[in-house]
């Protein structure tokens, strides 16, 4: 199959087996109690007195490329959690939207240790897209706590606790350095989503992704992005299968709008669909 590649494709293909670390068989994975819970707190004399040895609390695991394929574990080290389904997908909507010309930027809201929107970036360098901006959207300190008087669906959610979710700017962009791909087509939104989506300074978009998790953090983003979408554009929610609060934003934004354009499945939680109105 290799062989049929072209060496962008090449390229592609390999950057997407760094992003996920598949095949690099990652054999621990992150070992940190919720943020306020008993066992956090029992544990931190023992964390500190580790970490001024320099020493971290890691847990053995064995590696499953099937899970990590489809983005279902929560990697150590890869720049993102989303899986190589879910990256191929990403590939195809741009490849497509470059071929067509559907005119904007590209956004990734939910960006965690940045590798999508690294792969985002990276297609327009192999392509020779010098005049898109791919956006990076995200609080870089994790999820909001529930707000389940606006937001019902969100009620009792936990993820806001998660403190591996939180994932400083400094992190992220040094993750792109990595890739040697942070430059002026990349562009930082720091902030809450209800803060940041509507004073962005930017007029169309081509691509909107959502990895926001909540019902506020997925209806934020439809609701400041979408208008602003390219008809022929692509609209892909990373969480609508895993996450129930998520598919209910996304239903209920697309009935209050009558988005009647087919949702595809990607992986057994991605989807997308193109703008056709
Ligand atoms: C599941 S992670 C995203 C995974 C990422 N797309 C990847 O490629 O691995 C969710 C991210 O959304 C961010 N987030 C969720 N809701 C947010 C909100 N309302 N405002 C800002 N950031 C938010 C979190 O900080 C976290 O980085």
């Amino acid at each position: 199959m290799s062989n049929s590649l072209s060496l962008e494709e090449l390229y592609l293909d390999l950057l997407k087996k760094c992003l996920t670390r598949y095949g690099f068989s990652e054999r621990y994975e992150e070992y940190e109690p919720r943020r306020g819970s008993l066992k956090r707190a029992l544990e931190a004399p023992v964390r500190l007195l580790l970490r001024l040895r320099r020493l971290e609390l890691v847990r053995a695991k064995s590696f499953n490329p099937h899970e990590r394929a489809e983005g279902r574990d929560w990697p150590l080290e890869a720049e993102t959690m989303i899986g190589l389904r879910r990256l191929d997908n990403l590939q195809f909507c741009i490849t497509d939207l470059l071929q067509r010309k559907v005119p904007g930027d590209f956004i990734e809201t939910g960006v965690w240790r940045g590798g999508a929107s690294i792969f985002m970036r990276a297609m327009l360098r192999v392509y020779g897209d010098t005049t898109r901006t791919v956006w990076v959207a995200d609080s870089f300190q994790g999820l909001p706590p529930p707000d389940p008087d606006r937001y019902p669906a969100d009620k009792g959610d936990r993820l806001w606790t998660v403190v591996q979710l939180a994932i400083p700017l400094e992190e992220v962009k040094a993750n792109f350095a990595k890739y040697n791909l942070l430059d002026g087509q990349v562009r930082f939104l720091v902030g809450w989503f209800r803060d940041t989506l509507p004073r962005i300074a930017a007029d169309r978009f081509a691509l909107l992704r959502l990895d926001g998790d909540l019902y506020e953090s997925t209806i934020d983003a439809l609701r400041h992005l979408y208008p602003k979408l390219s008809i022929g554009g692509y609209v892909i929610i990373d969480d609508y299968g895993a996450v129930s609060a998520c598919k209910a934003a996304v239903e209920d934004f697309r009935s209050e709008h009558n988005i009647t354009d087919k949702i595809e499945p990607i992986d057994w939680t991605g989807v997308f669909w193109q703008r056709s109105l």
